[in-house]
């Protein structure tokens, strides 16, 4: 009967749906050689107790403690990781301004492996250490060093999807940061999808290519049209900046007479397998367009309250069937943390729903429907990112990865406010979407290996 690499028992909170949370409370998780989760096992059921028998005192028997819980592995759909060098500080200016005095020379820095691969294991690392197991990642313009990071994350057993970055229009990009022509930047980005994929095949979590034009503003019309070439060609994701900010918004209606999603979608870059950052600024028609073609948006709330001049209404894209999933934005998002973004989620929710001007009558101020709950927050950081990427990932179930966190709320430094012995677990739940820090994580699992333990 000793058939399966781990059991795991515990209590687990996954989503049942966008609104709802289920509680498995006191459940077996049957984990198989591939790191999936084979079977779930209710306290109730017939082989609870003969798989109990089995397993207890091997290796692969692992017993939560008391107050101790799962939940799924976060999944980021939008990190710069280049970034993590300048996170929390340059959020001082407008959009345009940052990326031209602060990012655009920080990323130039990654011309340099040496200097690379330092801030490449580290924000690897801390993201696995904030219990983010898959990441989507824009890298910067050089090949090898975002191969760097792919192997990174391979290496450090996180599910990365990394994209290198193209921006090959000389009029919009910095000399000394760009791809040296059009050609160079669509054959580099060839190069480096034929690698991670042939890096891929010896990666058991996975590691994916991403084509990333930056956004629109980066980019030459040839090149974004190879781009989407390249995309359908080898069937991979896509990722960029769709309709963030007054100032991205209104260029690209300036150049093209329409919204971002039209621009991308007609250079073949609106796929099953794309996600766009950000999308505050869709209209009605975009927002079908997405829909129809199966791009999801990476919701970063964090990033938008420096950036994007609006609150991204979550609420009507959601209901047309648009997947959504949320993003830290490093550094946009200062923090690497998805528990952050998930609680700025809310917040900047509310304040939508009721609007922020006080000067303004209470019928006037906001927007009615807005609010984003709790559950709905941890649903988007969890089984709405693995949605958007079409994987099986961000839930804890049957036929899923055994992707997780082990959350402890009784750690002496970092104690929740859980007084009550029989606590309802609904409110233990949200005490921990509330107030876990990182020391609360004391373990990650991605694909069934232990990645971070502390
Ligand atoms: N638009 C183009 N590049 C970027 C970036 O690095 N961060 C954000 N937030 N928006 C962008
Ligand atoms: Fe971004």
């Amino acid at each position: 009967m000793n058939q399966y690499m781990h059991l795991f028992q515990g209590t687990a909170f996954s989503s049942k749906s966008p609104k709802e949370i289920q509680i498995l409370e006191d459940y077996l998780f049957c984990i198989n050689t591939d790191g999936m989760i084979e079977k779930i096992v209710a306290p109730e059921d017939a082989n609870y107790q003969p798989l109990l028998d089995t397993y207890q005192g091997t290796n692969n028997f692992h017993r939560l403690a008391e107050g101790q819980y799962f939940l799924p592995g976060f999944v980021d759909l939008h990190v710069h990781a280049p970034q993590w060098a300048q996170s929390g500080t340059a959020l001082d200016i407008p959009l345009y301004d940052w990326l031209n005095t602060y990012t655009f020379p920080l990323e130039s820095k990654f011309s340099d492996l040496d200097f690379a691969k330092r801030v490449y294991d580290d924000v690897v690392s801390t993201l696995l250490a904030n219990g983010t197991t898959t990441a989507l990642y824009f890298a910067t313009v050089h090949k090898e060093a975002s191969l760097l990071l792919a192997e990174i994350c391979a290496n450090k057993g996180q599910r990365g999807l990394v994209g290198k970055v193209v921006m090959d229009d000389p009029e919009q990009n910095p000399e000394n940061y760009r791809d040296a022509d059009t050609p160079t930047a669509l054959a580099d980005t060839e190069e480096f999808i034929i690698a991670v994929q042939e890096l891929a095949k010896s990666t058991k979590q996975g590691v994916y290519p991403v084509v990333t034009p930056r956004f629109i503003p980066s980019c030459t019309d040839e090149g974004l049209k190879g781009l989407g070439t390249l995309a359908a060609k080898y069937d991979t994701y896509v990722q960029s900046h769709c309709s963030e900010s007054d100032w991205a918004h209104g260029y690209v209606q300036d150049r093209y007479d329409k919204n971002d999603a039209f621009a991308l979608y007609d250079f073949g870059l609106l796929r099953d397998k794309s996600v766009m950052a950000h999308c505050n600024f869709l209209d009605d028609h975009d927002v079908d367009l997405f829909a129809q073609t199966g791009t999801a948006i990476a919701h970063c709330p964090i990033s938008n309250t420096y950036f994007a001049n609006s609150v991204i209404p979550v609420a009507p894209f959601h209901s047309k069937g648009v997947d959504i999933g949320l993003g830290s934005d490093l550094s946009g998002g200062f923090s690497p943390s998805l528990f952050d973004n998930i609680r700025q989620a809310v917040i900047s929710s509310r304040m939508l729903e009721d609007g922020v001007n006080p000067s303004l009558p209470a019928k006037d101020r906001g927007v009615p429907g807005s609010r984003l709950t709790i559950h709905e927050a941890f649903y988007l950081a969890t089984a709405g990112g693995g949605e958007s990427l079409s994987l099986p990932i961000g839930r804890i179930q049957e036929n899923y990865t055994w992707d997780v966190q082990i959350i402890d709320t009784k750690l002496p430094s970092a104690k929740l406010p859980i007084f009550n012995e029989n606590e309802d677990l609904d409110d233990v739940f949200q005490k921990i979407m509330y107030l876990v820090r990182p020391e609360n994580i004391r373990e990650v699992w991605v694909q069934g290996d232990k990645v971070h333990s502390r």
